[in-house]
């Protein structure tokens, strides 16, 4: 798609598939967006559901626009997916209409839970137990079978593990495998969690299940103390998170990429430049993929001729 003239873009019949670097949609943004000529626009875009749902009038008109063209990924707020209260079939209904209606293929959940007294967007850690790890998967089959969609669930970050009989990497597998869902692995999250709880990033990182890796984010977060983080996706994104990224990179390729901010939201053209370097860090895993398999055919070839 034509980024840099976005009437035009408008006109063009089929959306490209998610790919690239994304930025959260907000209402804040969409007049400058709609009507922008700045370089380096976002490939996609990230909604929560939740805030547009049955939503009417001048916005609805604007998601509209914007969902005929560019991709979109849609990210859950109140599925509660590790909740105890029966999933919502009215909601999950709607949530379908809705991804149908805007063509949104890609549907993701937090691997947590709200407080289940309704739609409150606490999210809690789910207990490290097999049961536990059972429970969720049952329900993310549900889910996937109401949305007629294969979901993605994130790696969140937690500041308690009440109840763990396992670690948060083999619970994380077991759901995963269970469920037969994909994984949104949110590096920002693997280095807070990393540091809270005392582990090692890149060990983490290299044991999550590559195959099921379907799209990424990355934020900032705020430095309570040094050994305590707080993952407030209200600051520019820190030299050791990018390189947790170029290592997920290295290992699934240049998985779509989102960056989320959510506080001390700079102004627009500071957000496309701090989202560009998602771009960079993508070509460059890109070119070094593409130099590591011509000198393993390189390599192989020696070998053939030896
Ligand atoms: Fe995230």
């Amino acid at each position: 798609m034509d980024r840099a003239s976005p009437r035009g873009a408008m006109e063009g019949a089929i959306k490209a598939a998610v790919q690239g670097a994304g930025l959260g949609l907000r209402r804040s943004f969409m007049a400058e967006l709609a009507n922008s000529t700045l370089p380096g626009l976002p490939d996609f875009f990230e909604i929560a559901p939740e805030n547009w749902m049955g939503m009417g009038g001048r916005y609805a008109r604007q998601l509209r626009e914007f969902t005929e063209r560019y991709p979109f990924v849609c990210h859950g707020l109140s599925l509660s997916i590790g909740g105890h209260l029966p999933l919502d079939p009215v909601f999950l209904k709607d949530l379908r209409a809705f991804l149908d209606t805007h063509r949104i293929e890609r549907y993701t959940e937090h691997l947590s839970y709200t407080t289940d007294d309704g739609h409150l967007y606490d999210l809690l850690p789910i207990p490290f137990t097999e049961a536990a790890a059972d429970h969720v998967a049952a329900r993310v089959r549900q889910v996937q079978e109401a949305l007629g969609r294969r979901i993605a669930l994130e790696n969140v970050s937690y500041y308690a593990a009440p109840g763990a009989q396992m670690s948060e990497l083999d619970f994380i597998c077991r759901v995963l495998e269970k469920a037969d869902c994909d994984l949104l692995l949110d590096v920002n999250n693997i280095w807070v969690n990393s540091i809270n709880h005392g582990y090692d990033a890149n060990a983490f990182l290299d044991a999550l299940p590559v195959s099921r890796v379907a799209y990424i984010h990355i934020a900032g977060h705020y430095e309570e103390a040094p050994d305590l983080r707080v993952d407030t996706h209200g600051a520019d994104v820190i030299p050791e998170v990018w390189q947790l990224l170029d290592r997920a990179y290295a290992r699934c390729g240049a998985v779509p990429t989102l960056l989320e901010r959510d506080f001390n939201i700079p102004p627009l053209p500071e957000l496309l430049a701090e989202m560009g370097q998602i771009r960079q860090h993508q070509q460059a895993a890109a070119t070094m993929g593409s130099r590591a398999r011509e000198f393993g055919e390189m390599d192989a070839g020696a070998r053939h001729a030896g």
